[in-house]
């Protein structure tokens, strides 16, 4: 056991609550699948007590993942542990992970509570858990700024209390890695019981420490870490799962342990979660970024050509890269569509979802000589995204841009089935047609962010567009890809639009 590294997941859940990362229930069922097929250890499927629609999105994924333990959140209270507790039964392996945090700032500022009564309440809400699985994990909030020796003693009654893993969080994103190797080190050394559970660990970026923070951990004992697709998470985000996993088995000379993550499925993993939450991945982001690999200095590429270990520590395909893989064209059938979808492991619930992506396909086959992996992978993204209960779609867009000018856009919308038409002027096309789609709707949201990227190359390459609107302090992202980005961006805006009109009230696990 003690070579193993545990990989746990939690993209849904600390990953989600990055700005407008919300996922629908779908979404998060695609990435829950994707995990599996990663070899993720658990899946932290969400927060169950956030709102009813959280509990029924874990509840099915525990439902469908057969290969992975799949975990819900519980702050340390009755509510919470039951509420998870539920939303687990039907996996086949299920975990609740309780929280509270042991700071003096937090228990004094945000608690309001005694340390006496964080342990109580810690060793409570393990024992409660223990009603509904075995498998309990335990995380001291803010551990990073908590007192050792008050860390020491949550630690050793909830491994009284049956908790099976500790998890150490960096909530702030505050250490160094000698100091969070050290704190690992001395927990393992002075916390009774110690040898009974795995020790986790858990850290935010805010100094851009995170993944240099978990390895120290992992070299001092921890064989739990949590993490996230992309780096995905609150604030500057989490450890991000594809660093750490290619830093333990890249480096096998200073670790002595490994995980069971498929790396070939890094690449499609991290495309689909940038996809689903609208975050694009920064090109010089080590391992998923699309520059990682390649090479623009001569004397680099003269080396690589030469041998390739002289500037390569990894292989790209190792690591998923499948160099923009032509798969289908315009004359491809509805067999071959859907085996390609099957070898890229997506899959279409039902036989109207294949018809639709399929008569998708045969429109952007018609725009676009040759499709791509990540342009079916968009496409399907595209849409799942169409929820059928969907308020706003639209009908048809034309723009008149010329030199000169001013932009027009004309646009017809449907608004649950009845037609609305307007027009608008502005700055740009794109500009344009988000007035006209507001002089319909009204939102009164705020544009927080615009972006465009190419989903593979060539002029005809399909434009991905992310926007994030906020209103009333709802912050959502819309997502909508087209070879014309200025339909895209008219699609990206109404994706939005049609999450902030849906949103249910959600509570946050740490505020
Ligand atoms: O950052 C944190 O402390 C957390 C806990 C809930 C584990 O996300
Ligand atoms: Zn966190």
């Amino acid at each position: 056991m003690n070579d193993r590294l545990i990989i746990f997941d939690t993209t849904l859940r600390d990953g989600e609550q990055s700005p407008g990362a919300a996922m629908t229930k779908d979404e998060k069922i695609r990435i829950a699948r994707q995990l599996e097929r990663l070899g993720v250890d658990v899946i932290e499927a969400g927060f169950a007590a956030a709102s009813p629609g959280d509990a029924e999105a874990i509840k099915s994924i525990a439902g469908i993942i057969k290969h992975s333990t799949v975990c819900s959140l519980a702050r340390a209270n009755e509510k919470d542990v039951r509420a998870a507790g539920e939303a687990i039964l039907p996996a086949a392996s299920g975990r609740i992970h309780t929280f509270i945090a042991t700071s003096p700032i937090h228990m004094e500022k945000k608690l309001r509570m005694s340390p006496d009564q964080v342990v109580e309440a810690a060793v409570k809400a393990v024992k409660m858990a223990l009603e509904y699985t075995d498998n309990v994990e335990f995380s001291a909030e803010d551990a990073v700024r908590s007192e050792m020796d008050f860390l020491c003693r949550v630690f050793e009654e909830v491994i009284k209390a049956g908790a099976t893993t500790l998890n150490v969080p960096d909530t702030v994103g505050y250490s160094i890695p000698a100091l969070w190797g050290e704190r690992m080190r001395q927990l393992i050394e002075r916390v009774p019981g110690a040898d009974r559970v795995i020790w986790s660990t858990h850290c935010h970026n805010d100094l851009g420490m995170a993944v240099a923070n978990s390895l120290a951990a992992v070299m001092n004992g921890a064989r739990q870490v949590e993490c996230t697709i992309n780096g995905l998470g609150e604030r500057a985000g989490n450890a991000s799962l594809e660093e750490v996993v290619m830093a333990v088995k890249t480096r096998r000379d200073v670790f002595t342990c490994d995980s069971r993550i498929d790396a070939s499925q890094i690449v499609p993993s991290s495309r689909l979660v940038s996809q689903i939450t609208g975050y694009p991945v920064q090109p010089n982001k080590a391992i998923v970024g699309a520059n990682a690999f390649s090479h623009e200095s001569g004397i680099h590429q003269d080396g690589v050509l030469k041998h390739r270990e002289t500037y390569e520590i990894m292989r790209a395909e190792d690591v998923g890269w499948s160099h923009n893989k032509l798969t289908l064209g315009k004359l491809s059938g509805r067999n071959a569509f859907r085996t390609r979808l099957q070898e890229l492991g997506i899959v279409l619930e039902s036989e109207e979802a294949v018809n639709a992506a399929f008569a998708r396909f045969k429109e952007l086959a018609d725009k676009k000589r040759e499709i791509f992996d990540e342009d079916l992978q968009a496409l399907v993204a595209n849409e799942s995204g169409l929820d059928a209960c969907d308020r706003f779609r639209l009908v048809s867009l034309k723009v008149c841009s010329e030199t000169g000018e001013t932009p027009h856009a004309y646009i017809v919308l449907s608004d649950g089935g009845a037609e609305l038409r307007a027009d608008e002027f502005g700055g740009g096309p794109v500009d344009a047609s988000f007035r006209a789609i507001e002089k319909m709707v009204g939102s009164g949201s705020s544009l927080l962010l615009y972006s465009v990227n190419n989903i593979t190359t060539g002029t005809d390459a399909q434009g991905e567009v992310t926007v994030r609107l906020s209103r009333n302090g709802r912050i959502v992202n819309g997502q909508g890809a087209d070879t014309d980005i200025v339909i895209a961006s008219a699609k990206a805006y109404l994706n939005a639009l049609n999450k902030l009109f849906g949103v249910e009230e959600r509570a946050h696990p740490q505020v």
